[in-house]
């Protein structure tokens, strides 16, 4: 992989998905403010100042450098239908805790705006991420976790075709209660002679 990442934008037959810059900040705010309740209960603590311009144009930026240095790739889903300086946010996908050397993993992330479920919309993005990390990135091995009662989350790992490897117990805080998590994991499809 370059030192220096290039900018991502992946396409699908419905979205655009893409970095954003630190100038989309209001953009992702709203979209979070939108999903407050709906996101709320499946993520991890989040900081006070989470629903603010200031902390999301900080995050912006960090996303970026994350990039830049090959450790996180946090992408968000964008109708096609409008521009990608307009295109409200629908979504996202990250690719976080990039590991190389003998592991080549990382951990994937998910969330869809509330009124935009049921359309297929997340299993279209994710297979797209899915192929970037395995193709480009040259990964081996996509780990994701969700609640055990996250039936909504579990389908779409499971349409694109990960696995159930375990339960891991009090594994992440949310809203004050250490909660414990499937874990799931889809590795590389195995190349003719590779
Ligand atoms: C998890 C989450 C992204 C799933 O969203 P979703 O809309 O159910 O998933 P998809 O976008 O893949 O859509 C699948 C549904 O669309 C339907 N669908 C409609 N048109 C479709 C199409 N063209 N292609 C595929 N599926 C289509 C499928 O039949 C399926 O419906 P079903 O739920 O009734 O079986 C969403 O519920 C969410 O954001 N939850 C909160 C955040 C979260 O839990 N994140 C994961 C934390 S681990």
């Amino acid at each position: 992989m370059p030192s220096v990442n290039p900018p991502v934008l992946l396409t699908t037959p419905r979205l655009n998905l893409a970095l954003l810059p630190p100038d989309a900040a209001a953009r992702v705010l709203a979209y979070h403010e939108a999903n407050r309740e709906h996101l709320g209960p499946v993520s991890p603590a989040r900081p006070d100042n989470f629903f603010t311009v200031t902390w999301w144009r900080s995050r912006l930026a960090q996303d970026a450098e994350d990039w830049r240095r090959g450790q996180a790739l946090r992408l968000f889903l964008l109708s096609r239908e409008s521009s990608l300086s307009a295109a409200p946010v629908l979504g996202s996908v990250s690719l976080t805790d990039i590991r190389r050397g003998p592991l080549q993993s990382c951990e994937m992330g998910f969330g869809l705006d509330f009124h935009h479920q049921g359309q297929g919309l997340m299993s279209e993005a994710v297979r797209a991420v899915c192929d970037y990390a395995f193709g480009p990135l040259g990964l081996h091995r996509i780990q994701a976790n969700h609640l055990p009662e996250n039936q909504r989350s579990a389908a779409v790992l499971r349409r694109v075709g990960f696995s159930v490897e375990g339960l891991a117990r009090e594994l992440v805080l949310i809203e004050g209660r250490w909660r414990d998590h499937v874990l799931t994991a889809l590795v590389a499809p195995q190349r003719v002679g590779g």
